[in-house]
């Protein structure tokens, strides 16, 4: 029956170009942002800089890797290069920000990744920062270096995360996908179009190698060079919209595939270990982390959300197939 279903043509595709390169436009962050978020980052830098000279910030996340909306909060990353105690020196930090009268601070030393969160009065801008999680900048560069490749990436990526903040399937904490295991989800997607759209930068030559926490990360980042890339395939934004929702509602094999990004491929589960739950860590949906490589980004989803998940990519592809106003159907909110 899905056979059958993928087989059905929508003839009228084309005309649903327009509209999704306009929401893709209407979230672009405008430069503005930009700056205001360069500033708070270097009044930050200079407060927390008193207190540990050697001090680098990085800004990673949705700001940094190309994939971010406008208005969104910023990811801040503090480098640090001693043994520390990350909670002490996290409310230490809480005090400092306090000071300086930064409003809503609040360290939270207990979370999966400690942060302490704030927000600027001069920019309005909220900022959540964290310390040492150099893996979390390493993978920035590597998305923002694939989103320079084609920007079908950065305008799928836009329309998927905004389906998913509409639908509400990008909540973590309620066992649905992070924006960043969506963003690799479209990256894998476009490194397997026939012909590819993306390439697999870590199967490629090694000019940018840094080893973070044991991990060797090393991957082709000279994207000048892959500008063209994929030219050779013609498909549309609305095309690959479609194509999308349809690989992960009617064609991914949930039982046997692990989606990854470092290979350019599709693993089994067998071949990571990931068939059994291991404590907390279910498997159900696998997508591989380019970097630390045990990491599944899918871990979170458990046997509710899964379910929550794959009708939501089912009733995506559906409208995709057959609703004639998809764009206000598809983000409709839930
Ligand atoms: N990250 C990670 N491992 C995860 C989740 C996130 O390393 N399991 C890091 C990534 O560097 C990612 C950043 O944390 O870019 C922020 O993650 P997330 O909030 O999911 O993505 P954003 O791109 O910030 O998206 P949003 O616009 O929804 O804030
Ligand atoms: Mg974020």
């Amino acid at each position: 029956r899905n056979f059958k279903r993928l087989m059905e043509c929508r003839t009228d595709i084309e005309r649903l170009n327009a509209p999704f390169l306009a929401i893709y436009e209407s979230l672009i962050p405008p430069e503005e942002e930009k700056e205001k978020q360069k500033q708070l980052l270097t009044s930050l830098e200079k407060l927390v800089c008193k207190e540990w000279p050697d001090a680098r910030l990085y800004i990673y996340g949705s700001c940094a890797n190309s994939f971010g909306f406008s208005k969104s909060d910023i990811d801040v990353c503090i480098a640090i290069d001693q043994d520390i105690n990350k909670s002490e020196v996290l409310l230490e930090l809480a005090d400092i920000f306090q000071s300086d009268n930064l409003q809503n601070v609040q360290a939270l030393t207990r979370a999966r990744v400690p942060i302490v969160k704030l927000k600027d009065p001069v920019t309005g801008i909220s900022c959540d920062i964290c310390i040492n999680n150099v893996l979390a900048v390493v993978n920035t560069k590597l998305l923002r270096d694939y989103a320079q490749i084609d920007v079908r990436l950065r305008q799928l990526a836009f329309i998927v995360k905004h389906w998913a903040k509409s639908r509400a399937v990008n909540e973590t904490y309620q066992g649905t996908l992070s924006s960043y295991a969506y963003v690799l989800m479209c990256i894998h997607f476009l490194q397997q179009r026939k012909p590819a759209i993306l390439p697999c930068l870590q199967g490629m030559e090694t000019t940018y190698a840094v080893t973070v926490e044991e991990v060797e990360c090393t991957y082709f980042d000279q994207v000048e060079k892959l500008r063209d890339f994929g030219a050779r395939n013609k498909e549309t934004i609305a095309q690959l919209v479609w194509a999308f929702f349809n690989y992960w509602a009617y064609s991914h094999d949930y039982t046997n595939s692990v989606i990854s990004v470092r290979t350019g491929s599709i693993l089994s589960k067998q071949s990571k270990d990931w068939t059994r739950r291991i404590g907390n860590d279910r498997h159900l949906i696998c997508i591989e982390d380019p970097f630390e490589t045990s990491h599944d980004l899918g871990r979170v989803v458990d046997k509710y959300s899964i379910r929550v998940l794959r009708e939501e990519f089912e009733r995506a592809a559906e409208i995709m197939q057959r609703d004639p106003d998809p764009c206000t159907a598809l983000f409709k909110p839930y």
